[in-house]
């Protein structure tokens, strides 16, 4: 029998496979579909202290192996979140789930990680300082060190449990960022959010989303996501999580060389519902096809230095 478990931060994980923020909801849509408990957990929608309505729509472009979105946070707000959201998850979900935390001041930013730090439900913040589609917050404070640092101290200050930093890929040197991070106290990092992109319509000669631009995601990103883990976890010590274009568990054991302790699934979801799920069942049989007998031995191989 092969050991498909992790540690991420202190908390064993049965099985590296997250289902990443804004392509899960808050959960319970998915348990309609399937026992959700199979997750190592999964990170629920970006949330931020008020509620908010999102962009204008059109806001999503399909591409060559993958989307451009701009949804603009959307959510309900944290009191609603905790109020309603983490309820009905608890009657579906046993296990810790990693909240996303969105923000535009590093105040917003700590207010609502505090209040998500209070829930026993909640074992992770993953603090998204990578939001392309927003102005003011989002990916303001995630491509530049002293930023990325300032939102993570002034948080760790205030919470207790482990804070996961969410980069941005829109930057020269995202280890630079993850460095800074780390230096700030961080507990993990995860990586990467999505590039910036655009499409234009032949017929309107106009952007296809509303907003012009929004971040891609999609297969197409993993080659681009796999070096950029591996880059920050050549750097760092603190666990890394690997996001983008991730779709088979073959592509999980290749972010897991990279240097990821785990690996977070998104525009996958998007495309077959079932992606996580039918991940989490071929990893047992792809793990023994390549003579990997624990999935922790496998972390970092491929890591320099
Ligand atoms: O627009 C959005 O809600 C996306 C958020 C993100 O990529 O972090």
């Amino acid at each position: 029998m092969v050991d498909t478990t992790v540690d991420l931060c202190g908390i064993t994980l049965d099985n590296p496979v997250i289902p990443a923020s804004g392509t899960f909801g808050y959960g319970y849509e998915f348990a309609q579909l399937y026992d959700i408990n199979i997750l190592g957990t999964f990170s629920f929608k970006g949330t931020t202290k008020e509620p908010r309505f999102g962009n204008p729509t059109p806001r999503i472009a399909e591409c060559t192996a993958g989307m451009i979105n701009s949804v603009g946070l959307q959510n309900p707000g944290v009191e609603k979140v905790i109020a309603e959201e983490l309820p009905r998850l608890k009657s579906c979900f046993s296990k810790k789930v990693m909240a996303n935390v969105g923000g535009f001041s590093v105040d917003e930013y700590v207010y609502t990680a505090q209040r998500l730090d209070e829930c026993d439900c909640v074992g992770w913040l993953e603090i998204n300082i990578s939001c392309p589609n927003v102005h003011g917050g989002g990916m303001s404070f995630g491509t530049s060190p002293s930023a990325a640092a300032q939102v993570t101290e002034a948080v760790k200050k205030r919470v207790r449990k482990p804070v996961i930093i969410k980069l941005s890929p829109n930057v020269t040197d995202i280890a630079a960022i993850a460095e800074a991070c780390e230096a700030a106290g961080a507990d993990g990092i995860s990586l990467i959010n999505t590039l910036l992109g655009m499409r234009i319509d032949l017929r309107t000669r106009k952007p296809v989303i509303a907003n012009r631009k929004g971040g891609f995601s999609g297969e197409a990103i993993f080659p681009i996501a796999l070096r950029m883990v591996n880059d920050a976890a050549s750097r760092v010590k603190i666990p890394v999580i690997g996001i983008g274009g991730v779709a088979s568990a073959e592509n999980v054991i290749e972010m897991m060389l990279a240097g990821a302790t785990a690996v977070e699934v998104g525009a996958a979801n998007l495309v077959d519902p079932f992606a996580c799920r039918d991940i989490i069942n071929a990893l047992p049989t792809v793990m023994q096809k390549y003579r990997i007998q624990s999935l922790k031995e496998i972390i970092g191989e491929c890591v320099n230095g």
